[in-house]
């Protein structure tokens, strides 16, 4: 009897880890404070880059595993140092340099060079740096978004349905950059002067929408169909599409420095601190609504052909409906601080265990991680998304 052959429980256990351990090159745009930033870029520019504290803890994570790790910085040199320090793949959390898709500048670049990275590939994230164009995807697949225009040059009509008060914000940054008390917008006038802002100190299109009123919801998961096979927990994954949904997590902006918003400057708050959002995880909200915003968070998900990993933003409307307000296939990865590492702690998931997932879910696709043939019993069975998962 062949060992794929043996019922489930009886198959000797999965060994995921390679015989020879990888040398996993982390991609990642770190940010010098001391560096001063120069004139003529906004005050918050380097806000979505990451700590090296951070890089150093990803490192951490992954050589738990037994594998060897090197930081490479995401810069101009990178192809040169690729070439040098011949991984045999990438952990990317790369935000990029620049230009109109600069979280997909590694991804194509990688794939040029015929190099195994982690998360989404070009196209998702190209597609996710671009808020206006992820929710046209989203709304041509019937996906709630609230009503919004994109103003380019700044003095395009506003469209009538768009009501005050509005939220402009720039339509390809991260983190809260350009996102402050001064968002929200009560009169044409306003709204003319925020436009201009954003168009110009950020140097790309503002994306205006429905202020939306309502209580703020973030939601990550991993996974895909086929999670199981390679994963070091095959249990998380659901039985029908292969994701694991983390705890829904509530922001509480209400006593915020910029209270109702989750800014750059709030966001910037360690965890804890005044001035710094309430982190309620799992959120304390009726079943029905965490299953409605986790059927919404896979689909999001899929609609723009994210893989492995990603963390969408909702909001309720002044009717309490939810609206999908952007989703992030490069989601924040410090541990204690960043919202899909609060989500994954939430429910007991170590740090090690969430960056090892990742890195295994990549591994997977470039072939390097042999996989299991039978299903282990039980995988999840939450009948589709009828249930918070682990709450
Ligand atoms: N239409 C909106 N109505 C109300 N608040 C919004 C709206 N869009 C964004 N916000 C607020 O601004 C924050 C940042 O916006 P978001 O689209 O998530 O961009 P990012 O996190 O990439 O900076 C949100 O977390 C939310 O607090
Ligand atoms: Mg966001």
């Amino acid at each position: 009897m062949s060992e794929s052959a043996l019922p489930a429980e009886e198959q000797p256990p999965h060994r995921l880890k390679p015989e020879k351990p990888w040398l996993v090159a982390v991609l990642a745009n770190v940010k010098d404070e001391k560096m001063p930033l120069p004139p003529d870029v906004a005050a918050d520019a380097l806000a979505d880059y990451d700590r090296i504290e951070t890089i150093d803890c990803i490192r951490a994570a992954i050589e738990t595993d037994g594998h060897k790790t090197v930081f490479l910085p995401a810069d101009r040199e990178l192809p040169y140092a690729l070439r040098e320090v011949k991984p045999d793949i990438c952990f990317n959390i790369a935000e990029g340099l620049g230009g109109d898709a600069r979280e997909a500048q590694v991804p194509a670049l990688l794939e040029l060079l015929r190099i195994p990275y982690t998360h989404s590939r070009v196209m998702a994230n190209a597609i996710s740096l671009d808020k206006t164009l992820t929710k046209r995807i989203w709304r041509d697949r019937r996906l709630p978004v609230a009503p919004f225009q994109e103003f380019i040059v700044g003095d395009e009509p506003l469209r009538p349905e768009l009501r005050f008060p509005l939220f402009v914000k720039p339509a390809r940054e991260g983190t809260g950059m350009g996102v402050d008390a001064k968002a929200i917008v009560d009169s044409p006038a306003e709204l003319r002067e925020r436009v201009n802002y954003i168009i110009h100190t950020y140097r790309q299109p503002a994306l205006v929408e429905s202020f939306l009123s309502g209580r703020e919801f973030t939601c990550g998961l991993i996974g895909r169909w086929d999670a199981w096979k390679y994963s070091r927990h095959p249990e998380w994954y659901d039985e029908k599409h292969g994701y694991h949904l983390f705890p829904v997590l509530e922001l509480d902006s209400s006593r915020s420095v910029t209270p109702g918003i989750y800014s750059q400057e709030s966001k910037s708050k360690p965890v804890g601190e005044e001035g710094a959002p309430g982190y309620i995880c799992p959120a304390d909200i009726p079943p029905e609504l965490t299953r409605k915003l986790q059927q919404l968070v896979v689909r999001a998900h899929m609609a723009i052909k994210a893989i492995d990993v990603s963390r969408t933003d909702i909001r309720l409307n002044a009717e309490g409906e939810p609206m999908l307000m952007e989703i992030n296939t490069l989601p924040g990865l410090t541990p204690h601080y960043s919202d899909l590492c609060i989500e994954a702690a939430a429910e007991g998931i170590s740090y090690e265990d969430l960056i090892l997932e990742i890195l295994y879910l990549g591994a997977s696709r470039w072939g390097m991680v042999a996989p299991r043939e039978t299903p282990p019993r039980p995988l999840k069975r939450t009948g589709g998304l009828k249930s918070n998962p682990r709450r």
